[in-house]
């Protein structure tokens, strides 16, 4: 399993372990893997305590860390992050708030207690301002090896920044386009996620997806995302060019992830075909559980959800009541997941996720080499 993107970061196992829960990450690189930790949810104050918290628990261990500058950002990266949070906040059109309120109310959430803030009112996700922060104190941990941008190339003053400190940068795709954009832009991991990926995603299939990357960015190492969630699909995904693979939805239902007992629930009894693209939570399509949520924004009536980062932060209050009243809010909680959904029966050790991984690959590998072994008997 040891190709050569594990030789240069020093890991043991080329898989990629997305989560925004630090834990999650510390574990997976302890296990020989190489967590990822997305920034998005972080004011920079918080990640660069986390990111502290990290490096006590990974000890020598290297990780990543996942940051989101939108390709098109409409908030401009030069403006004072308050100014502009206050501006893009007092800039949602009540239509849209109101109809978020409506579905939440009419599912029985109950409204946040009175003077509680949520995200969307003091926190500018998804921004190039905040991403700028987050990758100066990522530049500050040295167990950080990898900065990843979610959506699109990094700007070039970034992808400098983070290779004149010796670190490798990594980018999202979910087309052969994109990919060649950011080898163009000096990307050194390109992620190509199918549209089975959780989050975020395009429309391609992942095992459509993935070789016609590697043919486009070649030699640059390609890793595979979007439905990754045993170790005969990574093993697919060697087959299919891939130095490695990144998994984000398989650690949702792990010990270690931070999600409540009601979301884990409504991850493991779902199906595989009861995910959706859908705009309702960000603006751009991101893969989820369909609910009353989704729905109520793809009705002929509803408003168009807004472009990114002003849906997010409508779509803030929905999380934040759902977590404050999970129960309460089973219908309409904002489930971010993929289709591998199918396959998250039980919560797990992140430890014995990324082992159950390296066994499965093991046992695809040898099922090929005797297919291999038989053909040349008979010969
Ligand atoms: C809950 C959740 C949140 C995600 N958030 C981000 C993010 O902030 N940045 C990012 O680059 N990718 C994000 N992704 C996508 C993952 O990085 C990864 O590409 C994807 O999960 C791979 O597909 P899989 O879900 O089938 O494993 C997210 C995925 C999930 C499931």
């Amino acid at each position: 399993m040891r190709t050569e993107i594990c030789k240069r970061l020093g890991i043991e196992f080329p898989i990629f372990a997305f989560s925004h829960c630090r834990d999650v990450v510390a574990e997976a690189s302890k296990a020989g893997a190489f967590g990822v930790l997305g920034a998005v949810g972080f004011t920079p104050e918080q990640f660069a305590r986390e990111l502290d918290l990290l490096d006590k628990a990974v000890g020598d261990r290297p990780y990543g860390v996942d940051v989101v500058v939108p390709t098109h950002d409409v908030t401009g990266a030069e403006k004072d992050p308050e100014t502009l949070r206050q501006e893009l906040f007092n800039g949602i059109p009540q239509a849209h708030q109101a109809y978020a309120k409506k579905i939440l109310s009419e599912s029985g959430v109950p409204e946040l207690p009175q003077g509680t803030k949520h995200e969307g009112e003091y926190l500018l996700r998804s921004t190039a301002a905040t991403a700028r922060r987050h990758v100066e104190i990522a530049l500050q941990h040295p167990n950080v090896r990898v900065v990843a941008n979610a959506l699109g190339a990094p700007p070039p003053e970034m992808v400098q920044a983070i290779k004149a400190s010796g670190r490798l940068v990594a980018g999202l795709c979910g087309k052969p386009e994109h990919a060649r954009r950011h080898a163009a832009a000096g990307v050194d991991i390109i992620v190509a996620q199918g549209t089975e990926g959780g989050g975020h995603t395009g429309e391609i299939g992942s095992v459509v997806l993935w070789p016609e990357v590697v043919e486009a960015v070649k030699p640059i190492p390609v890793l595979a995302a979007g439905g990754v969630g045993s170790g005969a699909q990574i093993a697919a995904a060697m087959v299919l060019g891939a130095q490695g693979v990144w998994c984000g939805s398989l650690w949702l239902t792990t010990i270690e992830s931070e999600l409540n007992e009601t979301a884990k629930e409504l991850l493991i009894s779902a199906k595989s075909s009861d995910t959706v693209r859908s705009r309702s939570q960000t603006g751009k399509p991101s893969r989820m559980l369909r609910n009353r949520w989704t729905e109520a924004w793809d009705k002929p009536d509803a408003p168009r959800p807004l472009p990114l980062p002003l849906q997010d932060m409508i779509s803030a209050e929905c999380s934040a009541r759902a977590r404050a009243y999970p129960a309460k809010a089973r219908e309409v909680t904002i489930n971010p997941v993929g289709q591998i959904v199918g396959r998250l029966n039980q919560v797990s050790r992140t430890r014995d996720v990324v082992a159950a991984l390296v066994e499965e690959y093991l046992e695809a590998a040898d099922r090929l080499n005797k297919i291999l072994e038989a053909d040349l008997y008979d010969s």
